[in-house]
């Protein structure tokens, strides 16, 4: 399991940075992961180095200071390096297309159609305003679209996280300028990875933690 504890790591992309071409530019990736996913970390390090919080996980950390206003700025950066890492994976190169069977009749239960929860989670991604994340999470027993802004995550509502797409400016703006719908479109049809998203679903079942990796 990564990112366990202070000093919190980059950890290696699941892939190439152009291997998420042409939805997703090297050079967007290049600034998106080695620039800002890196910045989080490095500013997370500062700011629990030699204080209690340095002993927690990063996702400890997260639940420990949400809602703290003396400690919002430690949140952002805990809670951005958390969504960073579980972002990379949610996305995989040849990804997108259906689910995998299994998964597939899940969502359709859920969502009344696969189709409908494309809709869903597309106007999740387009709806939200300013910066933030769209979500497909498991509540108690029940998927879910969800929003959240800045640097919110579903970990601190008690929802397991299945999916995201980063709807920050930075993860799209050198690809696709203001055009986030596209954006959208483009990651939802061609890098979604269900394998991922299906495996947190089970291991979720089966009582495993809610780690990115
Ligand atoms: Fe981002």
């Amino acid at each position: 399991m990564s990112q366990t504890q202070y000093p919190f790591k980059l950890e290696p992309l699941p892939y190439a940075e152009n291997a998420l071409e042409p939805c997703i530019s090297a050079k967007t990736l290049s600034f998106h992961y080695g620039k800002h996913h890196a910045g989080y970390i490095d500013k997370l390090n500062g700011l629990v180095k030699e204080t209690p919080l340095a002993g927690l996980s990063l996702e400890k950390i997260v639940e420990a200071t949400a809602g703290d206003a003396s400690k919002t700025a430690i949140f952002n950066n805990a809670a951005q390096a958390w969504n960073h890492a579980f972002y990379w994976n949610s996305l995989r190169p040849r990804g997108g297309g259906q689910p995998p069977k299994e998964f597939f009749t899940i969502l359709e239960k859920s969502f009344e159609s696969f189709d409908h929860f494309k809709s869903q989670f597309t106007a999740a991604c387009t709806t939200l305003f300013g910066s933030g994340w769209a979500w497909l999470v498991l509540d108690k027993d029940v998927l879910k679209v969800v929003k959240t802004p800045n640097a919110g995550t579903p970990l601190t509502n008690g929802q397991v996280p299945l999916l995201v797409v980063d709807v920050w400016e930075h993860a799209y703006y050198l690809d696709y300028q203001n055009r986030r719908p596209d954006y959208a479109k483009a990651l939802i049809s061609e890098l979604l990875n269900w394998e991922f998203a299906y495996s947190r679903y089970s291991e979720s079942l089966s009582g495993s933690g809610t780690s990115p990796r």
